[in-house]
Formats: C-alpha cells, sequence, structure tokens
C-alpha cells in the first residue's frame, strides 16, 4: 500500500492524512472546501489536534485538490464526509451520496473503499456500494469495501490513533484484509468484525452509551438541585467504586457533532424494522431540555438577588460544546446565549477558543475584565486555559454548571 485517497479533510480526514504520511505514505486529499486546501498546502492546520508543524513536516507527501480525478493513482480511498440529520432529524447522506458518485466516476479495479462516516447499520452495503458499482465493476471482486468507524476524540491526548484499536468490518473476508493492511500502517491494533454492519452499529453503541449516561446523569442533576443535594459530591463518591460504576459528569446539555446527531441514525432506521428505541429518544430528548433547564436556573439565580433577567449582564465562561477544544457544533452554550438574549440578557462571553459566535453577533471579551459589573457569571464549559479562581473572587454571583468551582467556593454556597 502506497497511496492513500482521504475524502473529506475535516476533524476525522485530516489526521488521518497526516497520520497515514507520517508513515512515508502519498496522501491524495479531496475535499470541496477551497479554503482547507489551501491551508493544508501552506502546511497550516486548522484543526486543534493537528499541529501546523506536524502537517508542514509532511505537507509535501500531501496533495491537495478538489479533483477526485486524482484518486485513480490511490491504492484506497477514506470517505470521511459529513453524515448530518436533516431538519427532521433524519439521516441527511447527501454528501456522501456525492462523494459516492464521485468515486464510482474514478474507481480503479483492485481499489480499497473504505468509509468512516458514522452511519445506520446497512449504509455501506445499501448506499455506498449500489453507487460504487455504478462504474460496472462488483464490490467484493473486481474491488474492496469495509467500514471503519473513526474513533477520534478532539483534544484527547492520552489515547492517539496509533494506540486506539481500530474496528474494521469488511464486506469479504478478502475486503477485511485489504482495510486490516492499510490501518496496520497507523494503528497498533485492528480489530476485526465480521461485517461493515457490525462496525457501523458497533460506533452507533459507543456514542449512544455517551449520549444515555450524560442523559441519565443530567437528569440526576436536576433532582439533586430540587434536593439540595450536590451531584459532584454524589458522582465523586460514586467514582471511588472500583469496578461496576463508569464516571459522566453533568453538564449544560450535550454538544459536538457526533452524539446530538448519531444515536437519531439508529433510532430512524430501527422504525424500517417496526422498532421504537425508546432509550435513544428519551436520552435525546433530557439532553436537548437541559439549555431550557439551564436557563431556568440562571432565572433563579438572578431572582435570588432580585434581579430580572431582562437588562441583567450575564458574563458566560466557555462556550465551545467541551474543554480546550474550539468546536462550537450543537453547543448547548448558543442555546442558552440564544434564550438569555431573547429574555432581555445582556449576554457577553470569554472562551480563549471561539475569538467570535458570528450567529449571535458577539466576540469573546477579555478576561477578567468581563467579570466587571456582571450580575451572575455562568460556566459552561470550563477550559483548563482559564483561571475560575478570579470569578470566585469577583464577588458576582455565580452559577457553575460544571462544577470547577467548588472546592473554591468552601464555605459559601456551592449550589445555585
Ligand atoms: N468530529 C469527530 O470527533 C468525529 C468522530 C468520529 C466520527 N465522526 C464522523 O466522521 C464524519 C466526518 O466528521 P468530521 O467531524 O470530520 O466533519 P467535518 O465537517 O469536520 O469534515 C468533513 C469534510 O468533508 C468535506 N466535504 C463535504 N462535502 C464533500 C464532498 N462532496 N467531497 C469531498 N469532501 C467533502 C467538508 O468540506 C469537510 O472538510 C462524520 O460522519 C462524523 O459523524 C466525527
Amino acid at each position: 500500500m502506497q497511496r492513500v485517497g482521504i475524502v473529506g479533510l475535516g476533524y476525522v480526514g485530516l489526521p488521518l492524512a497526516v497520520a497515514f504520511a507520517e508513515e512515508g505514505l502519498e496522501v491524495i486529499a479531496v475535499d470541496v472546501d477551497h479554503a482547507k486546501l489551501a491551508s493544508i498546502a501552506a502546511g497550516e492546520s486548522y484543526i486543534e489536534d493537528v499541529s501546523s508543524k506536524r502537517l508542514g513536516s509532511v505537507s509535501e507527501r500531501i496533495t491537495a485538490t478538489p479533483r477526485y480525478a486524482k484518486l485513480t493513482k490511490a491504492d484506497a480511498i477514506v470517505v470521511c464526509v459529513p453524515t448530518p440529520l436533516t431538519a427532521n432529524r433524519e439521516p441527511d447522506l447527501g454528501v456522501l451520496r456525492d462523494a459516492g458518485v464521485a468515486i464510482a466516476g474514478v474507481l480503479q479495479e483492485d481499489q480499497l473503499i473504505v468509509l468512516e462516516s458514522t452511519t445506520y447499520p446497512g449504509t455501506t452495503r445499501e448506499r455506498l456500494v449500489p453507487l460504487l458499482e455504478e462504474s460496472g465493476m462488483r464490490a467484493g471482486h473486481d474491488f474492496h469495501v469495509a467500514y471503519s468507524p473513526e474513533r477520534v476524540d478532539p483534544g484527547r491526548t492520552d489515547f492517539t490513533m496509533r494506540t486506539t484499536p481500530k474496528v474494521v468490518g469488511g464486506l469479504t473476508p478478502a475486503c477485511g484484509d485489504r482495510a486490516e493492511e492499510l490501518y496496520a500502517h497507523v494503528c497498533d491494533d485492528v480489530v476485526r468484525v465480521s461485517s461493515p454492519d457490525v462496525a457501523e452499529l458497533t460506533k452507533l453503541l459507543e456514542n449512544i452509551f455517551r449520549s444515555v449516561n450524560i442523559a441519565l446523569v443530567n437528569e440526576l442533576t436536576l433532582l439533586c438541585d430540587r434536593m439540595g443535594i450536590d451531584i459532584w459530591e454524589v458522582v465523586d463518591a460514586a467514582a471511588t467504586k472500583p469496578y461496576g460504576f463508569m464516571r459522566f459528569d453533568p453538564g449544560p446539555g450535550m454538544g459536538g457533532h457526533c452524539l446530538p446527531v448519531d444515536p437519531f441514525y439508529l433510532s430512524w432506521r430501527a422504525r424500517e424494522f417496526d422498532m421504537a428505541t425508546e432509550f435513544i429518544e428519551l436520552a435525546g430528548k433530557i439532553n436537548q431540555d437541559m439549555p431550557y433547564k439551564c436557563v431556568e436556573r440562571v432565572e433563579r439565580a438572578l431572582n435570588d438577588q432580585a434581579k430580572a433577567v431582562r437588562g441583567a449582564r450575564v458574563a458566560i465562561l466557555g462556550i465551545s460544546y467541551k474543554p480546550d477544544v474550539a468546536d462550537t457544533r450543537q453547543s448547548p452554550a448558543l442555546k442558552i446565549i440564544a434564550l438569555l438574549k431573547r429574555m432581555g440578557a445582556e449576554v457577553a462571553y470569554h472562551d480563549p477558543y471561539v475569538p467570535e459566535l458570528q450567529s449571535h453577533l458577539l466576540r469573546s471579551a477579555p478576561y477578567p475584565e468581563l467579570l466587571e459589573g456582571a450580575d451572575l457569571v455562568v460556566i459552561l464549559t470550563a477550559h483548563s486555559a482559564v483561571d475560575h479562581r478570579l470569578a470566585v473572587e469577583c464577588g458576582s454571583a455565580i452559577l457553575d454548571l460544571r462544577g470547577v468551582t467548588r472546592h473554591m467556593r468552601a464555605g459559601t454556597a456551592a449550589r445555585q
């Protein structure tokens, strides 16, 4: 295996392209976004997990191009395009279809095509393969097909692509062999499963597991708030159990590109089999409702000071969907800010990773200056670069939805 094509150079595709290039493979990087292509060519990374230094050191092995025709020279093509939901929360495979049609037009005998985009079980076999077979060649005979889910966790440094086992399901055993050979370049442990369908559902199980557990701890947070119990003290105590418990922390809701989206791919698919996936729906409902519950807590925290939301100066810390990343996709902060502005609050925020929030016409304010004159400081995402002690010491009321200041506030009310 000498040349790999990557289609879709986003959070998943760019780290993969760099990893292959670092192992000495030639990479043909295809994307429709010309700004990204120009950045790759200039060795300037736009993804936090890939430094420009890393990208720059391999950029002569990466050809960034909008032309699918360049993929004719690749031994394998890995597809990492978006798989969002439609407005009606149904799978939107439009981009995958476009990519599949374009690849079919340049497909070569003996090439391996691997889908990495998260999707429902059956997509590779029922949706991608027929598109590729429009080339006149047969999958599993003239070319190879596999599915391998991406497990990238943006911002995580303790597990890398090399040390995170990679699940691979081939359309045939030979397809699986080829995919295993491909990923062995960048991964120490390739886990073979019997089909693309199994690999597709494996990824969804992983994400649904997180979604359900986040919903559970968020629901308990609401209950604890009513009961006057500190949820973080409960979670800390439960996490001392050495087996049978996995820690999930409360927060203002669920964000990112994956968890609010992927589970609904499965619930949609399940309907074809006369199944209602109730855990998925319930977790989605609870997590979606969290921003509204957070706004209620803002109202209460202001009310405790005899203040209304209208006209109140609310200083928000952290708006990306999780700590130490810049990604604001589906971040609960977006909904919370929109709701507070609609109620007449004067909202300002500080986030070292998000200089501006165009959708809300806001720019990140300097910190700690943001705290001056705030009626309420709301911690939505706790970035490690932000000194939250300054917020505790500024004297304004704090609504800490991440529990980062509770030990700093010993002797003061830890909950709102
Ligand atoms: N971001 C994550 O942490 C993560 C983790 C695991 C799985 N996934 C899954 O991986 C897939 C990609 O996610 P992402 O976060 O990298 O998305 P992304 O939006 O960051 O990147 C997708 C890229 O595809 C490009 N693209 C769009 N249409 C195209 C086309 N027709 N041809 C070529 N390129 C095209 C876009 O310009 C973009 O650069 C999704 O299915 C997602 O669910 C993402």
